[in-house]
């Protein structure tokens, strides 16, 4: 049976990020390796260049499912029948900066292209934002988009969500593919709440393995400022490993998962999060839909926690209440 092409849109296509995620993409990570797939790279006007040089060296790369690549600064063109888009293109923050300091400069670039996407978008588009404050330009593109169901749009905490796997599994000396039920509440930010409540490893309690000195003051600061660590060593914010998460999080929701995930989607009021603001909750993957997972008991550690990422995520929503 022929598969029906997909058609992939990655905004910010010359910058550092699209540099490793266009090759994950192209390699057939996200539908997997039965489903072809084009390429729509945005750029502004003055990286065209850096983008068709992207665009040249994926041509040179020879990717059995790859049938095309459009390269432009056009939104109408770039979002055209899209059926996942990666909304990647943003400045990223320098030392010493919080990410919600990018407000100002990148909230304006998704209204317009959540805009395009409600305009030119296939039906099933789904829309991952990448770029930061990536929960509140995620709310900006939504907004945008009235005729796209809100659920279309997540930000990424997969990040969050795999650093925590892995600090855990260092910390526990034990293989980070056997670690369940751990969530990134909240915002992409310092604020954000790695909960190790519900974790397992193998038929073991996370929370009966570890002390609380090293949860509270190790581990939840570590996973939360981990952009700032990496900012700080390498000297540039992280890239291969949020393309990697990026694919991690769009092939999840499109292929399904039963495993805990972090995705920051539109809060249905679960949890006291108020309706509509972009959240990292706890979910698993059904039918191409995010669930978040229900039912769970929350102590007055976790409420608190919880409950500072809606008030943050609700002070950034009023500082764009311009852009909605
Ligand atoms: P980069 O500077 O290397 O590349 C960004 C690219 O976006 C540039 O090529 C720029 O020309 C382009 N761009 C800017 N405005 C655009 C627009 N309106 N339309 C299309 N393209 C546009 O940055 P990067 O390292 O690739 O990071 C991109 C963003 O991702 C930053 O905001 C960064 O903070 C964020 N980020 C988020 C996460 C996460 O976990 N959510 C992780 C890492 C980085
Ligand atoms: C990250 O978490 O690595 C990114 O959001 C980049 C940053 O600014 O920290």
């Amino acid at each position: 049976m022929t598969q029906t092409v997909k058609k992939i849109a990655v905004t910010g296509a010359a910058g550092q990020i699209a540099y490793s995620l266009l090759w994950r993409i192209a390699n057939g990570d996200v539908y997997g390796k039965d489903t072809p797939i084009e390429l729509q790279l945005l750029e502004i006007p003055v990286a065209l260049g850096g983008a068709e040089g992207v665009a040249m060296e994926l041509n040179d790369s020879a990717f059995p499912l790859l049938k095309n690549i459009v390269v432009t600064d056009k939104l109408e063109e770039a979002f055209d029948g899209t059926n996942a888009a990666f909304l990647v293109g943003a400045m990223p923050r320098g030392k010493g900066q919080e990410r919600s300091d990018l407000l100002a400069a990148n909230g304006k670039i998704f209204g317009p292209q959540g805009k395009a996407i409600n305009d030119h978008a296939a039906d099933d588009i789904r829309v991952l934002v990448v770029g930061n404050p990536a929960n509140t330009n995620a709310l900006i593109a939504m907004h945008a988009a009235k005729d796209v169901p809100n659920d279309r749009f997540n930000a990424m905490m997969r990040l969050d969500h795999n650093r925590a796997l892995s600090q855990l599994g260092e910390k526990l000396g034990r293989d980070k593919n056997d670690i369940n039920d751990l969530v990134v509440w909240g915002n992409h930010s310092a604020t954000q709440f790695p909960d190790l409540t519900y974790a397992t490893i193998g038929s073991d309690s996370v929370m009966d393995l570890i002390d609380h000195h090293w949860y509270v003051d190790e581990f939840i600061p570590r996973v939360a400022k981990r952009g700032a660590e990496i900012i700080e060593v390498r000297g540039k914010s992280s890239a291969a490993s949020a393309a990697s998460s990026a694919v991690d999080h769009m092939h999840d929701w499109i292929n399904g998962t039963e495993r805990w995930s972090t995705a920051a989607i539109p809060s249905d009021g679960s949890y006291g999060v108020p309706e509509g603001l972009l959240f990292g909750f706890p979910t698993v993957a059904r039918g191409g839909e995010w669930q978040i997972v229900d039912g769970l008991e929350l102590n007055d550690f976790q409420k608190k926690r919880i409950a500072a990422n809606a008030a943050e995520l609700a002070d950034e929503k009023a500082a764009v209440a311009d852009l909605l």
